[in-house]
Protein backbone atom coordinates (compact mmCIF):
# COMPACT_ATOMS: atom_id res chain seq x y z
CA UNK A 1 0.00 0.00 0.00
CA UNK A 2 0.78 3.67 -0.51
CA UNK A 3 2.16 5.68 2.55
CA UNK A 4 3.08 9.35 3.00
CA UNK A 5 6.33 9.60 4.41
CA UNK A 6 8.45 12.40 5.44
CA UNK A 7 11.21 13.47 3.47
CA UNK A 8 12.40 16.84 5.14
CA UNK A 9 11.66 19.37 7.92
CA UNK A 10 11.89 23.16 8.05
CA UNK A 11 11.08 26.31 10.16
CA UNK A 12 10.92 29.99 10.45
CA UNK A 13 10.74 32.71 12.70
CA UNK A 14 10.11 36.27 12.65
CA UNK A 15 13.33 38.26 14.09
CA UNK A 16 11.64 40.01 16.69
CA UNK A 17 11.71 37.26 20.46
CA UNK A 18 9.37 39.29 22.85
CA UNK A 19 10.46 38.30 26.30
CA UNK A 20 7.89 38.22 29.14
CA UNK A 21 9.31 41.31 30.73
CA UNK A 22 8.80 42.77 28.09
CA UNK A 23 4.59 42.79 28.42
CA UNK A 24 5.16 44.16 32.00
CA UNK A 25 5.12 47.87 30.80
CA UNK A 26 2.23 46.80 28.49
CA UNK A 27 -0.85 44.62 30.76
CA UNK A 28 -0.96 44.41 34.18
CA UNK A 29 1.28 41.29 33.99
CA UNK A 30 4.56 39.66 35.26
CA UNK A 31 7.28 37.36 34.27
CA UNK A 32 6.49 34.82 36.81
CA UNK A 33 2.65 34.81 36.25
CA UNK A 34 3.23 33.89 32.38
CA UNK A 35 6.05 31.52 33.05
CA UNK A 36 4.03 29.71 35.80
CA UNK A 37 0.60 29.33 34.37
CA UNK A 38 1.61 28.33 31.00
CA UNK A 39 5.72 27.59 30.63
CA UNK A 40 6.15 30.48 27.77
CA UNK A 41 9.16 32.41 28.16
CA UNK A 42 9.42 34.36 25.21
CA UNK A 43 7.70 34.26 21.47
CA UNK A 44 9.13 35.85 18.19
CA UNK A 45 6.36 38.34 16.58
CA UNK A 46 6.63 39.16 12.77
CA UNK A 47 7.94 43.01 11.82
CA UNK A 48 6.27 44.84 9.10
CA UNK A 49 8.06 42.74 5.89
CA UNK A 50 6.98 39.16 7.62
CA UNK A 51 3.48 37.90 7.10
CA UNK A 52 2.64 34.34 6.98
CA UNK A 53 3.53 34.01 3.22
CA UNK A 54 6.65 34.82 3.83
CA UNK A 55 7.37 33.07 6.98
CA UNK A 56 5.76 30.09 5.07
CA UNK A 57 7.81 30.29 1.94
CA UNK A 58 10.67 30.27 4.27
CA UNK A 59 9.49 27.30 6.32
CA UNK A 60 9.47 25.94 2.56
CA UNK A 61 12.30 26.40 1.05
CA UNK A 62 13.83 25.36 4.73
CA UNK A 63 11.65 21.77 4.30
CA UNK A 64 12.49 21.29 0.68
CA UNK A 65 16.60 21.74 1.49
CA UNK A 66 16.44 19.18 4.09
CA UNK A 67 14.43 16.85 1.85
CA UNK A 68 17.45 17.53 -1.20
CA UNK A 69 14.45 18.42 -3.34
CA UNK A 70 13.69 21.51 -5.35
CA UNK A 71 10.07 23.42 -5.75
CA UNK A 72 9.70 21.35 -9.18
CA UNK A 73 9.39 18.35 -6.81
CA UNK A 74 6.03 19.02 -5.09
CA UNK A 75 2.63 18.48 -6.83
CA UNK A 76 0.28 19.97 -4.10
CA UNK A 77 1.15 22.79 -1.34
CA UNK A 78 -1.42 22.27 1.81
CA UNK A 79 -1.22 25.85 3.84
CA UNK A 80 -2.43 25.35 7.72
CA UNK A 81 -3.30 29.31 8.54
CA UNK A 82 -5.89 31.44 9.93
CA UNK A 83 -3.84 34.33 9.45
CA UNK A 84 -4.18 34.32 5.76
CA UNK A 85 -2.18 37.21 4.02
CA UNK A 86 -5.43 38.23 2.57
CA UNK A 87 -9.20 36.91 2.61
CA UNK A 88 -8.55 35.50 -0.72
CA UNK A 89 -6.38 34.22 -2.88
CA UNK A 90 -5.63 31.42 -0.54
CA UNK A 91 -1.86 32.05 0.78
CA UNK A 92 -1.44 28.68 -0.42
CA UNK A 93 -1.32 30.05 -4.09
CA UNK A 94 1.00 33.03 -2.86
CA UNK A 95 3.74 30.73 -1.52
CA UNK A 96 3.54 28.58 -4.46
CA UNK A 97 4.09 31.92 -6.60
CA UNK A 98 6.94 32.74 -4.40
CA UNK A 99 8.38 29.13 -4.51
CA UNK A 100 8.05 30.01 -8.66
CA UNK A 101 6.09 26.50 -9.20
CA UNK A 102 3.61 27.41 -11.48
CA UNK A 103 2.00 23.55 -11.55
CA UNK A 104 0.34 21.64 -9.44
CA UNK A 105 -2.08 22.80 -7.00
CA UNK A 106 -2.30 24.62 -3.33
CA UNK A 107 -5.16 25.25 -0.90
CA UNK A 108 -5.51 26.81 2.57
CA UNK A 109 -7.29 24.59 5.74
CA UNK A 110 -8.82 26.64 8.13
CA UNK A 111 -9.03 24.30 11.84
CA UNK A 112 -7.12 27.10 13.63
CA UNK A 113 -4.67 25.68 16.61
CA UNK A 114 -5.36 21.65 14.62
CA UNK A 115 -4.48 23.05 11.37
CA UNK A 116 -1.13 21.19 10.92
CA UNK A 117 -2.28 17.69 12.24
CA UNK A 118 -5.82 18.16 9.89
CA UNK A 119 -3.40 19.41 6.79
CA UNK A 120 -1.05 16.43 7.52
CA UNK A 121 -4.42 14.22 7.84
CA UNK A 122 -5.44 15.54 4.00
CA UNK A 123 -1.99 15.38 2.12
CA UNK A 124 -1.75 11.55 3.40
CA UNK A 125 -5.21 11.44 1.47
CA UNK A 126 -4.56 13.12 -1.69
CA UNK A 127 -1.37 11.05 -1.65
CA UNK A 128 -2.82 7.61 -0.91
CA UNK A 129 -5.61 8.53 -3.54
CA UNK A 130 -3.10 9.16 -5.97
CA UNK A 131 -3.75 13.28 -6.64
CA UNK A 132 -0.17 14.06 -5.42
CA UNK A 133 3.30 11.89 -5.33
CA UNK A 134 5.16 14.88 -3.02
CA UNK A 135 3.26 17.64 -1.02
CA UNK A 136 4.27 20.22 1.18
CA UNK A 137 2.74 20.79 4.45
CA UNK A 138 2.77 24.03 5.77
CA UNK A 139 1.68 25.70 9.24
CA UNK A 140 2.43 29.42 9.25
CA UNK A 141 0.33 32.04 11.05
CA UNK A 142 0.92 35.52 12.30
CA UNK A 143 -1.36 35.84 15.28
CA UNK A 144 0.21 38.88 16.50
CA UNK A 145 -1.73 40.70 13.96
CA UNK A 146 -5.45 39.55 15.19
CA UNK A 147 -4.47 40.07 18.95
CA UNK A 148 -5.73 42.56 21.45
CA UNK A 149 -2.94 44.14 22.74
CA UNK A 150 -4.57 45.29 25.98
CA UNK A 151 -6.11 41.90 26.86
CA UNK A 152 -3.47 40.08 29.06
CA UNK A 153 -5.91 37.23 29.16
CA UNK A 154 -4.59 36.46 25.83
CA UNK A 155 -2.02 38.66 24.49
CA UNK A 156 0.88 36.88 26.19
CA UNK A 157 -0.27 33.76 25.29
CA UNK A 158 0.63 33.47 21.38
CA UNK A 159 3.63 33.61 18.93
CA UNK A 160 4.26 33.83 15.52
CA UNK A 161 6.07 31.03 12.98
CA UNK A 162 6.53 28.79 10.77
CA UNK A 163 6.76 25.20 10.28
CA UNK A 164 6.96 22.45 6.86
CA UNK A 165 7.19 19.12 6.45
CA UNK A 166 7.52 17.44 2.69
CA UNK A 167 5.83 14.15 2.28
CA UNK A 168 6.23 11.56 -0.68
CA UNK A 169 4.46 8.47 -1.27
CA UNK A 170 6.94 5.11 -0.58
CA UNK A 171 5.31 1.97 -1.06
CA UNK A 172 4.32 -0.09 2.18
CA UNK A 173 3.96 -2.90 3.60
CA UNK A 174 0.79 -1.90 5.72
CA UNK A 175 1.89 -2.97 8.90
CA UNK A 176 2.73 -0.86 12.12
CA UNK A 177 6.21 -1.06 10.52
CA UNK A 178 5.98 0.98 7.53
CA UNK A 179 7.44 4.38 7.59
CA UNK A 180 4.71 6.90 6.82
CA UNK A 181 1.84 8.22 8.58
CA UNK A 182 -0.26 5.64 9.79
CA UNK A 183 -2.94 6.48 11.71
CA UNK A 184 -5.61 9.60 12.60
CA UNK A 185 -8.12 10.85 14.35
CA UNK A 186 -10.20 14.12 14.05
CA UNK A 187 -12.40 15.87 15.55
CA UNK A 188 -14.51 19.04 15.38
CA UNK A 189 -17.81 20.05 18.07
CA UNK A 190 -18.75 23.63 16.88
CA UNK A 191 -20.59 23.85 20.18
CA UNK A 192 -18.18 25.26 21.40
CA UNK A 193 -17.28 28.36 19.05
CA UNK A 194 -17.69 30.89 21.23
CA UNK A 195 -14.72 29.68 23.41
CA UNK A 196 -12.03 30.95 21.69
CA UNK A 197 -12.65 33.14 17.98
CA UNK A 198 -12.14 35.86 16.23
CA UNK A 199 -14.80 38.92 16.68
CA UNK A 200 -14.55 39.78 13.09
CA UNK A 201 -14.87 38.26 9.61
CA UNK A 202 -15.56 39.36 6.21
CA UNK A 203 -19.38 38.14 5.98
CA UNK A 204 -20.25 39.66 9.75
CA UNK A 205 -18.37 42.54 10.20
CA UNK A 206 -16.65 43.62 6.96
CA UNK A 207 -13.48 43.49 9.75
CA UNK A 208 -10.10 40.97 10.51
CA UNK A 209 -11.24 41.35 14.30
CA UNK A 210 -9.43 40.06 17.22
CA UNK A 211 -8.91 36.73 18.95
CA UNK A 212 -11.26 36.41 22.25
CA UNK A 213 -10.79 33.36 24.33
CA UNK A 214 -12.27 31.94 27.91
CA UNK A 215 -9.04 30.43 28.48
CA UNK A 216 -10.45 28.85 31.71
CA UNK A 217 -13.13 26.81 29.76
CA UNK A 218 -10.16 26.13 26.75
CA UNK A 219 -8.14 24.52 29.63
CA UNK A 220 -11.02 22.45 31.43
CA UNK A 221 -12.54 20.85 27.65
CA UNK A 222 -8.31 20.35 26.75
CA UNK A 223 -7.15 17.30 28.52
CA UNK A 224 -10.01 15.06 27.89
CA UNK A 225 -10.41 15.98 23.93
CA UNK A 226 -6.37 15.78 23.59
CA UNK A 227 -6.43 12.08 25.50
CA UNK A 228 -9.95 10.91 23.60
CA UNK A 229 -8.41 11.36 20.08
CA UNK A 230 -4.90 9.75 21.12
CA UNK A 231 -6.37 6.52 22.57
CA UNK A 232 -8.79 6.68 19.16
CA UNK A 233 -5.85 6.64 17.45
CA UNK A 234 -3.47 3.72 19.46
CA UNK A 235 -6.49 2.02 19.08
CA UNK A 236 -6.73 1.86 15.35
CA UNK A 237 -2.87 1.33 14.93
CA UNK A 238 -3.03 -1.29 17.64
CA UNK A 239 0.31 0.12 20.01
CA UNK A 240 -0.11 2.20 23.46
CA UNK A 241 1.58 4.70 25.18
CA UNK A 242 4.72 2.84 25.32
CA UNK A 243 5.68 1.93 21.88
CA UNK A 244 5.95 5.96 21.31
CA UNK A 245 9.74 7.35 20.63
CA UNK A 246 8.38 10.82 20.67
CA UNK A 247 4.85 12.94 21.79
CA UNK A 248 4.95 16.34 19.79
CA UNK A 249 1.81 17.99 21.35
CA UNK A 250 0.16 21.16 20.15
CA UNK A 251 2.11 23.91 22.59
CA UNK A 252 -0.71 26.38 23.93
CA UNK A 253 0.50 25.61 28.08
CA UNK A 254 3.16 22.95 30.04
CA UNK A 255 0.24 22.50 32.00
CA UNK A 256 -1.48 21.12 28.93
CA UNK A 257 0.88 19.53 27.78
CA UNK A 258 1.71 17.63 31.20
CA UNK A 259 -1.19 16.46 32.74
CA UNK A 260 -1.96 15.06 28.93
CA UNK A 261 1.22 12.84 28.82
CA UNK A 262 0.88 11.87 32.54
CA UNK A 263 -2.96 10.84 31.65
CA UNK A 264 -1.81 8.77 28.52
CA UNK A 265 1.01 7.35 30.56
CA UNK A 266 4.02 8.83 28.04
CA UNK A 267 7.08 9.44 30.09
CA UNK A 268 8.20 13.11 30.01
CA UNK A 269 11.79 12.40 28.43
CA UNK A 270 9.21 11.52 25.15
CA UNK A 271 7.47 14.89 24.82
CA UNK A 272 9.20 17.32 22.98
CA UNK A 273 7.94 20.87 24.45
CA UNK A 274 9.02 24.06 22.71
CA UNK A 275 6.08 26.71 24.26
CA UNK A 276 8.66 27.89 26.33
CA UNK A 277 10.88 29.94 22.93
CA UNK A 278 7.80 29.86 20.69
CA UNK A 279 4.51 30.23 22.98
CA UNK A 280 1.26 29.43 21.28
CA UNK A 281 1.68 29.73 17.32
CA UNK A 282 -1.48 27.61 16.51
CA UNK A 283 -1.35 26.18 13.27
CA UNK A 284 2.60 26.10 13.20
CA UNK A 285 3.16 25.04 16.83
CA UNK A 286 3.47 21.00 15.75
CA UNK A 287 5.78 21.62 12.83
CA UNK A 288 8.13 23.88 14.90
CA UNK A 289 8.39 21.79 17.21
CA UNK A 290 9.13 19.24 14.77
CA UNK A 291 11.35 20.60 13.22
CA UNK A 292 13.40 21.85 16.79
CA UNK A 293 13.63 17.45 17.60
CA UNK A 294 14.41 16.92 13.90
CA UNK A 295 16.87 19.20 13.91
CA UNK A 296 18.90 18.58 17.35
CA UNK A 297 18.67 14.92 16.49
CA UNK A 298 15.71 13.48 18.84
CA UNK A 299 13.42 13.05 16.22
CA UNK A 300 15.44 9.96 13.87
CA UNK A 301 14.29 7.61 10.82
CA UNK A 302 12.07 5.09 12.22
CA UNK A 303 11.09 6.86 15.27
CA UNK A 304 7.11 6.77 16.20
CA UNK A 305 6.33 10.21 16.53
CA UNK A 306 2.00 11.46 17.89
CA UNK A 307 1.56 14.45 16.99
CA UNK A 308 -1.39 16.35 18.48
CA UNK A 309 -3.60 19.29 18.25
CA UNK A 310 -6.83 21.23 19.85
CA UNK A 311 -8.19 24.55 19.50
CA UNK A 312 -10.45 26.92 18.45
CA UNK A 313 -13.88 25.60 17.06
CA UNK A 314 -13.25 23.54 19.32
CA UNK A 315 -11.43 21.14 16.36
CA UNK A 316 -8.66 18.66 17.83
CA UNK A 317 -7.19 15.36 16.45
CA UNK A 318 -3.69 13.53 16.39
CA UNK A 319 -1.43 11.59 13.72
CA UNK A 320 0.64 9.27 13.99
CA UNK A 321 3.61 8.78 11.76
CA UNK A 322 6.75 6.52 11.71
CA UNK A 323 9.53 8.73 10.94
O1 LIG B 1 -4.29 26.91 21.32
C1 LIG B 1 -5.65 26.78 21.54
C2 LIG B 1 -5.91 26.25 22.85
N1 LIG B 1 -5.74 27.25 23.87
C3 LIG B 1 -5.35 26.86 25.05
O2 LIG B 1 -5.05 25.71 25.22
C4 LIG B 1 -5.38 27.83 26.18
C5 LIG B 1 -6.04 27.17 27.35
N2 LIG B 1 -6.06 27.97 28.55
C6 LIG B 1 -4.95 28.24 29.26
O3 LIG B 1 -3.86 27.90 28.89
C7 LIG B 1 -5.14 28.91 30.61
O4 LIG B 1 -6.50 28.89 30.97
C8 LIG B 1 -4.61 30.36 30.62
C9 LIG B 1 -3.10 30.39 30.55
C10 LIG B 1 -5.22 31.15 29.47
C11 LIG B 1 -5.02 31.03 31.94
O5 LIG B 1 -4.52 30.27 33.03
P1 LIG B 1 -5.50 29.89 34.25
O6 LIG B 1 -4.68 29.22 35.25
O7 LIG B 1 -6.67 29.14 33.65
O8 LIG B 1 -5.91 31.30 34.79
P2 LIG B 1 -7.37 31.96 34.88
O9 LIG B 1 -7.91 32.24 33.53
O10 LIG B 1 -8.18 31.11 35.80
O11 LIG B 1 -7.01 33.33 35.56
C12 LIG B 1 -6.47 33.39 36.88
C13 LIG B 1 -6.23 34.84 37.22
C14 LIG B 1 -7.42 35.75 36.91
O12 LIG B 1 -7.54 36.67 37.94
P3 LIG B 1 -8.65 36.48 39.10
O13 LIG B 1 -9.96 36.45 38.36
O14 LIG B 1 -8.30 35.19 39.75
O15 LIG B 1 -8.45 37.68 39.95
C15 LIG B 1 -6.99 36.44 35.66
O16 LIG B 1 -7.58 37.71 35.51
O17 LIG B 1 -5.13 35.35 36.46
C16 LIG B 1 -5.51 36.58 35.86
N3 LIG B 1 -4.75 36.75 34.61
C17 LIG B 1 -3.52 37.25 34.58
N4 LIG B 1 -2.72 37.74 35.55
C18 LIG B 1 -1.50 38.18 35.19
C19 LIG B 1 -5.13 36.41 33.36
N5 LIG B 1 -4.14 36.71 32.50
C20 LIG B 1 -3.13 37.24 33.22
C21 LIG B 1 -1.85 37.74 32.92
N6 LIG B 1 -1.07 38.19 33.93
N7 LIG B 1 -1.36 37.75 31.66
Amino acid sequence: MIRSVVRGTGAALPRRIMKNADFEGMVETSDEWIAQRTGIRQRHIAGDDETTASLGEAAARAALANAGLTPDDIDLIVLATSTPNNTFPATAVEIQHRLGMHHGFAFDMQAVCSGFVYAVTTADLYIRGGLARRVLVIGSETFSRILDWSDRSTCVLFGDGAGALVLEAAEGAGTIADRGVLAASLRSDGAHKDKLFVDGGPSTTGTVGHLRMEGREVFKHAVGMITDVIEATFSQAGITAADLDWFVPHQANKRIIDASARKLGIEEQKVVVTVDLHGNTSAASVPLALAVAVADGRIKKGDLVLLEAMGGGFTWGAVLVRW
